[in-house]
């Protein structure tokens, strides 16, 4: 992967961004996402913003090496603080990281927001508190994927602030309320996937006598009647 061949996770993210869109990818990493973007001529003007230095200075490089520090402004901060007022921002991606984190991201810097921006997110797992967070925050969300790349599946959850709150059930929040509509393949893939996994779990701790706390069999069995439920 680099700025002009994007993963297929990155190029499914990319292609929720609106033209033209002023964007910050925060977690941005080596920037590969806003730099592609920006070469392609699709989005106008980019924060990447970095907490760690390694990926903040592998950010700087691509960004000079592309010359696109004009258009492209790295900085170095905590989750949403890399954006300021002026940045005028209307869409921030927030990709490869846990859902929990995100979520924590988007609470700790919720001054930051305008409300106006879409947000583009790749939660690698905790989708479930990062969707509860979104409707807790007053956004709808818009669109959902998920994909299968290198033996894993990726989650895209894309979010607008609404003027009317939408309520989502126990349910919508854990599958996502769109996917649980459309019900596409690579969903039912992904929870075939997700229920032998959990069956597999549930039999090696049961042949290991293994004393599972009571909670976590309750939320095991009941994820796994859920999914049973879903795939019919
Ligand atoms: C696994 S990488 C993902 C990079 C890229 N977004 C992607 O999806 O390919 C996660 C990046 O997020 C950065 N990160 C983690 N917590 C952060 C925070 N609170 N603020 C900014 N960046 C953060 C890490 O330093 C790391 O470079």
């Amino acid at each position: 992967m680099n700025q002009q061949t994007l993963s297929m996770r990155l190029e499914r993210v990319a292609a929720h961004v609106p033209l033209g869109a002023r964007l910050a990818d925060i977690g941005s990493d080596h920037a590969y996402l806003p730099v592609a973007l920006m070469r392609r001529g699709l989005i106008t003007a980019a924060v990447a913003g970095e907490v760690a230095r390694t990926p903040f200075h592998a950010a700087q490089r691509t960004v000079n090496d592309n010359d696109l520090h004009g258009q492209i402004s790295v900085r170095l901060a905590d989750g949403l603080a890399a954006i300021k007022p002026d940045d005028a921002i209307s869409a921030i991606t927030l990709c490869g990281m846990g859902g929990e984190t995100i979520r924590d991201i988007f609470d700790s810097g919720k001054a930051h927001l305008s409300g106006h921006e879409r947000l583009i997110l790749q939660p690698n797992g905790g989708e479930q508190a990062l969707r509860q967070w979104l409707m807790d925050n007053g956004y709808r969300i818009v669109c959902e994927e998920v994909l299968h790349e290198n033996r894993f599946d990726y989650e895209i959850i894309v979010a607008e602030r609404g003027s009317d709150p939408v309520t989502y059930d126990a349910r919508e929040l854990f599958f996502g309320p769109l996917h649980l509509q459309a019900r596409c393949p690579a969903f039912l893939h992904k929870w075939q996937r997700r229920l032998s996994q959990r069956q597999k779990t549930l039999g090696q701790f049961t042949r290991a006598q293994q004393a599972l706390p009571e909670d976590k069999i309750l939320a095991l069995k009941q994820e796994m009647q859920w999914i049973s439920e879903l795939l019919g």
